[in-house]
């Protein structure tokens, strides 16, 4: 099987200057989903005819295993599968599918292939209280399949059809070819129909065949804005339950996006508001608190992050404790049993097993030890206005509140920094380091009073 995705379309009700198939659904490009889905189905080669946007679709989304066929300009759906069709080798079967529409489920699909089997043309169609603007699908007194009509070329008896054609369909090569050569643009639109090749092949003698999509969101097009956001929602919608029956608790499946894949072991608890993005592993017992940020993050088992947190590239060990208001930048490895607390921010750093910074720190660049106890508004200074420097903090240190580590800087074993120190040379280890001006009291000072004019 063939699989030939058409997306040379142009979407001008997108009002937007990134082309259409471009546009990200649940992150991702419309036309990646389709190829996603494609890849599944083990297509033996996947052509894309593109055009509207030109090389800019090429570029988002080139990869060895597609094949571009570029249409310029766009005559119709027949014509923009007939620039497919050098790539494409006779006695396989070709599987039409559109770039604008991201959720067809791969089931489906293999459904459709599976009744066109044996040379048959197969049409996904549904049944639509609303069929306006789609293709009708017309058949004769014994319910067989004659022809496709699209909603201009309609009769109003055509018009009054249910099942209409969803664009998506499988037929043989070798025929496809033959019949595309035969199909005019005589039509209310001047182009050249794919749907035309239906009542070819009924001339032909070609058993016309149809299948259903199990979901009416399958086969849904994007064209605006509007319902690119509704198939969004539908997309989360989906993966919330996926996540449910999986046994996550979703605290409310309306309130959480998936944009990419969020892997969850046993009894992981997410609150509402967070989003996932690239791969997320949460482990069993994970709790994620509400409103919650993580891209491409590993989080070990029992650890929990509290609500406001924004974590990307980082991993938490487990039974670690983040947050509220923390934020893991990428390259932050955490040990388990590490807490992170409010206004903490983390970037490039490993902090081993027990580790602490509670509130209000920047640890950037920085290897910290066992047992440590980060204190309240410290800072590595891991930046010199032209390079950075990594800050070393051995095993049991303690680092009293509003501290400054010049680095490159090592502090060493069990050593103990008093509060306000800004540290500029290493600090030994098992002893107090401080920095800091001696307290002085003076005697018989007295405030100033305002002078009266
Ligand atoms: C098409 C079908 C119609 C069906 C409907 C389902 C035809 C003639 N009509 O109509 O029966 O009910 O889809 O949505 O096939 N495209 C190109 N090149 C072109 C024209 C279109 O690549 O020259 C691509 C578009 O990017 C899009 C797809 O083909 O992904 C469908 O095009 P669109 O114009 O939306 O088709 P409709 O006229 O709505
Ligand atoms: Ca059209």
């Amino acid at each position: 099987m063939e699989v030939v995705i058409l997306a040379a379309g142009q979407g001008k009700r997108m009002c937007s200057d990134l082309p259409k198939v471009l546009q990200p659904l649940a992150g991702k490009p419309l036309l990646g989903h389709v190829l996603t889905t494609a890849r599944q189905l083990e297509a033996k080669r996947i052509c894309v005819v593109y055009g509207h946007g030109g090389e800019t679709v090429r570029e988002a989304l080139a990869a060895d295993d597609i094949q571009w066929a570029k249409q310029e300009p766009q005559l119709g759906t027949g014509h923009a599968v007939q620039q497919a069709l050098p790539l494409l080798a006779d006695g396989d079967t070709a599987l039409v599918l559109y770039g604008d529409v991201p959720l067809t489920r791969v089931q489906t699909l293999s459904a459709l292939v599976a009744a066109g089997s044996g040379g048959k043309l197969a049409l996904l169609t549904e049944f639509l209280d609303n069929p306006t603007g789609y293709g009708r699908i017309v058949r004769d007194g014994a319910g067989r399949v004659t022809r496709i009509v699209e909603q201009k070329d309609a009769t109003p008896e055509e018009l009054a059809i249910r099942e209409v054609n969803t664009g998506i369909l499988a037929v043989p090569v070798a025929r496809l070819r033959d019949w595309l050569a035969r199909v005019g643009n005589d039509n209310a639109q001047k182009e050249y129909y794919l749907t035309d090749i239906v009542a070819l092949a009924v001339a032909d003698g070609v058993e016309v065949v149809t299948a259903h999509p199990v979901a009416h969101w399958e086969t849904l097009g994007v064209n605006s804005k509007v319902q690119l956001a509704q198939l969004e929602r539908v997309h989360q919608a989906e993966v919330a339950e996926r996540l449910l029956e999986a046994g996550v608790t979703v605290i409310d499946p309306a309130r959480i996006d998936v944009r990419g894949e969020l892997s969850c072991g046993r009894d992981v608890e997410i609150d509402v508001n967070c989003v996932f993005e690239g791969k997320v592993m949460l482990a069993d017992g994970v709790r994620i608190g509400a409103n919650c940020v993580l891209k491409n993050v590993k989080v070990a088992a029992g650890a929990q992050i509290a609500p406001f947190c924004h974590l990307e590239d980082a991993e938490v060990g487990a039974a670690s404790k983040i947050g509220p208001y923390a934020r893991l930048r990428p390259g932050t490895v955490l040990g388990e049993d590490v807490h992170i607390g409010n206004f903490v921010e983390v970037k490039n750093s490993r902090i081993a097993a027990h580790s602490k910074a509670n509130h209000l720190a920047y640890l950037g660049d920085a290897d910290i030890g066992s047992r440590v106890n980060v204190g309240a508004g410290t800072i590595t200074c891991n930046y010199d206005g032209a390079n950075k420097f990594r800050t070393v903090i051995e095993d049991d240190v303690f680092i009293g509140s509003d501290t400054q580590l010049v680095a490159p800087v090592t502090v060493g074993r069990g050593a103990t920094l008093g509060a306000g120190t800004t540290l500029t040379k290493d600090a030994p280890p098992d002893t107090l380091t401080i920095s800091r001006a001696r307290q002085l009291t003076v005697p018989g000072w007295k405030r100033p009073v305002k002078i009266r004019k």
